[in-house]
């Protein structure tokens, strides 16, 4: 077994040149991500920049430069794209080892006249970029490959001493049913050495549309929820040749080994969709409380993992390197930070791109502006957002507003408004 994680459908990757070139054929098959049905063109980044920022502690706004140099590894068809757009004051490498998803790329880059972006085909097996790059974002890529410490190890190189690192791997309990059922279709086709995508794709589909099947109530949920899926999300789930999932300690333990440190979460848009803002368990008994509260923050999430399970956030962090000359900040700091800044409301307006039938892109007449909706749905977060006017910290408006929080709460009262998924407010 490759490192310590886990490994499940596993059995094609015989050496790294193999799974570069089994992917390479997968992902030209069926290109990852689907077409977005809008794009958002900004023109000022400030508002990202402020907020990725802000989600990593730094409300003076100085942990990424200002025109961070960004690398999106294993972009796919859009993602590098996105990052531009967001981003348009940085120069932005896309590199993919799908010829087609970076075609996908360059199209969209076109219509939308992006200028900033630069594509190229190219394995992270196989990269040699040295200390270039201020911000990586690599997601969903490397449980993919055949040593995932490998691609890894490569980002740590990439990246410049002080710079960061967005990565995301599967999270091994969200993974239980996908990968039951792929190993099952796999068995079923007699394909778990030698992948044969189409026939495991027209058996699967079967499987999907099967009503009678005597599956487990947990696998027949599943199931139904597929059916509405599209091809290239279905086969993402449950097609994929190789993944390998991870718990927070198991992920903890391959960033260490590639000299990198876990520095915080990051709040996610699947995570926000299903309310899963925190890794942090909330105890009602008192006791239990203070001694998991006596834990550093990598500890207390390696046990909010064990005991969310399927409920745990995605395994999505940002790391650095471990001779950053930052120490990460505890997230208890970064709380009593937060309390003690004055924040004043922020927005920005962008061009909105929305799909025609023909799968062009159209910008509309009128621009629209971020943050949206335009007040935070949570009802503390909104009376909070109301009263940040930049004269007072927000430990003060929390006493005008006579809340008192605890530090579960003020670490969602935090997240809910100063983050790139909650862009409301920045520091004065
Ligand atoms: C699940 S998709 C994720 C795409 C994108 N990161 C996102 O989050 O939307 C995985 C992508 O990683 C790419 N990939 C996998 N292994 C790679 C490697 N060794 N080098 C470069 N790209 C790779 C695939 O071609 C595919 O486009």
């Amino acid at each position: 077994m490759l490192n310590n994680q886990h490994q499940f459908n596993t059995s094609v990757a015989i050496s790294t040149e193999d799974v570069d070139r089994i992917n390479k054929k997968f992902y030209g098959r069926y290109n990852f991500p689907w077409y977005p049905s809008f794009l958002e063109k900004y023109s000022s980044q400030a508002l990202w920049l402020t907020a990725l920022n802000q989600e990593l502690g730094y409300f003076d706004n100085s942990r990424v430069v200002n025109q961070p140099k960004i690398w999106v590894a294993g972009c796919g068809t859009n993602q590098a794209v996105i990052t531009a757009l967001k981003y348009p004051e940085s120069e932005v490498l896309g590199t993919d080892l799908s010829k087609e998803s970076l075609a996908a790329a360059r199209s969209l880059a076109e219509q939308l006249n992006v200028t900033n972006l630069r594509l190229e085909e190219r394995s992270l097996n196989e990269v040699c970029y040295e200390e270039e790059f201020d911000l990586i974002i690599c997601t969903g890529v490397i449980h993919h490959n055949y040593d995932p410490s490998m691609p890894l190890r490569a980002l740590t190189k990439a990246l410049k001493q002080d710079g960061i690192l967005e990565l995301f791997v599967y999270n091994y309990y969200h993974r239980i049913t996908t990968t039951s059922l792929q190993k099952a279709i796999r068995m079923l086709c007699s394909t778990t050495d030698n992948p044969n995508t189409e026939l495991e794709h027209s058996i699967s589909e079967r499987m999907i549309n099967d009503d009678s099947a005597n599956y487990s109530d947990f696998m027949s949920a599943f199931i139904n929820t597929m059916r509405n899926w599209n091809e290239s999300a279905m086969a993402d789930a449950i097609l994929q040749p190789v993944e390998y999932s991870y718990t927070v300690e198991s992920f903890d333990d391959l960033v260490q080994q590639c000299n990198l440190e876990i520095v915080a979460p990051c709040l996610n848009s699947w995570d926000k969709a299903e309310g899963r803002l925190s890794w942090d368990v909330k105890f009602g008994d008192e006791k239990v409380q203070q001694q998991y509260h006596t834990l550093p923050d990598v500890e207390r999430w390696k046990i909010g993992n064990l005991l969310k399970l399927e409920q745990s956030p995605h395994i999505w962090f940002y790391v650095q390197r471990k001779d950053s000359s930052y120490a990460a900040k505890p997230i208890k700091k970064i709380c009593e930070e937060f309390l003690s800044t004055r924040f004043t409301k922020m927005s920005c307006e962008y061009q909105h791109f929305v799909i025609q039938d023909d799968n062009e892109f159209i910008a509309e007449e009128t621009p629209k502006s971020k943050p949206h909706p335009k007040f935070p749905q949570d009802k503390v977060a909104a009376k909070v957002f109301m009263k940040c006017k930049g004269d007072k910290t927000i430990a003060q408006i929390l006493a005008e507003l006579n809340l008192s929080l605890s530090q579960y709460e003020i670490n969602e009262l935090r997240l809910h408004l100063t983050t790139p998924a909650y862009p409301y407010i920045c520091a004065v």
